[in-house]
């Protein structure tokens, strides 16, 4: 029977700006975005049965239709019902590396790798623009998840331009252990605070994109400037998520103050931190430094590297 094993890599984010409302209801999003080696494994393979049986041993992964996952699959489904009926049901299983709601694109990046892998198993030969199509219906970081790599990201997210990959860079994630950041509550938080200055019309919001503060990151993406990259890092949703949560921002102030930390920020709606490091070496000498300065046992700590490849079949 044929089976593939795909592997789904976490996201970052290097800049997130919010620009203002969408006719949609969604946010208006200037970001750049930057995939990392921390990975789940997702297998995929033919049912015995007319339907879809999802697994995944982590406790707090929802295994029905609350997962995105999940609904990733029904979406084929749907689409694809003669290839459904010709197959017959799927066996979805996920090995879960990435820690969950924690603004690493987690639950994404796991939809993402199953548009590929029933693309392949039901031998669709759907192009990588038709992927897109089907991740932007499912949420605002799945078309980001499939590419991978290093992109700008405007609108929800889902218009992407690449950029220039960036290597030669660790990154550590760090989150407290029970801790869990709604994004909509972020979203809707950052609304109430900041909404009256929100850009609304179509030509302000052009304007806005044009005026982003993401351009001077871009162009030290594109110099391969990892000590202006570190210090340009931004994501304004740290301005809602820190009163509430001090604890994340803590966690931010600590890796500011390890002189080898090339910058750090809060990746997505929280509550990861992440640092960049020169190395893997100087990155496990701040995750000691760190872990004794905050002397917090429920502060979890990843060692990875930022790479340029979305989702592999492994
Ligand atoms: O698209 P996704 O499911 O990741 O978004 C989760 C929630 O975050 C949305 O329901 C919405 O409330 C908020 N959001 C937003 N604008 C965006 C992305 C997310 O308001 N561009």
């Amino acid at each position: 029977m044929r089976h593939y094993s795909l592997a789904a890599p976490a996201k970052i984010n290097l800049h997130l700006e919010i620009l203002g409302d969408r006719a949609d209801g969604y946010h208006e999003l200037v970001m750049v975005l930057q995939g990392v080696s921390l990975a789940d494994r997702i297998e995929i393979q033919a049912g015995s049965t007319q339907d879809i049986h999802f697994y995944c041993e982590h406790p707090d992964v929802p295994l029905g239709k609350e997962n995105i996952a999940y609904q990733a699959a029904q979406l084929m489904c749907r689409e694809y019902s003669q290839a459904y009926a010709q197959y017959g049901g799927l066996e979805i299983s996920i090995e879960k590396h990435i820690p969950v709601a924690a603004g690493l694109a987690g639950g994404s990046t796991d939809a993402a790798a199953v548009l590929v892998g029933i693309n392949l198993l039901w031998k669709l030969g759907l192009t990588q623009p038709e992927l897109q199509t089907l991740a932007n219906q499912l949420g605002s970081d799945i078309p980001f998840c499939l590419e991978g790599g290093t992109a700008l990201a405007l609108g929800r997210g889902e218009e992407l331009s690449p950029l220039a990959g960036l290597d030669n860079m660790t990154v550590i994630l760090a989150k407290h252990r029970n801790l869990y950041v709604s994004t909509a509550w972020a979203y809707q938080q950052y609304r109430q605070e900041y909404g009256e200055s929100y850009l609304q019309q179509p030509e302000t919001l052009e304007m806005g994109r044009k005026q982003a503060h993401s351009a001077d990151l871009v162009s030290a993406i594109a110099q391969e400037d990892h000590t202006q990259i570190g210090q340009l890092l931004h994501n304004d949703l740290e301005k809602v998520v820190f009163p509430s949560y001090p604890q994340v921002e803590a966690l931010k102030l600590a890796f500011q103050e390890q002189e080898e930390v090339l910058g750090s920020l809060m990746s997505g709606s929280g509550p990861t931190v992440f640092a960049l490091c020169p190395s893997s070496t100087v990155a496990k000498e701040v995750v000691e430094a760190v872990k004794k300065q905050m002397n917090d046992p429920t502060v979890e700590f990843w060692i990875t590297e930022l790479t340029s490849t979305g989702i592999e079949v492994a």
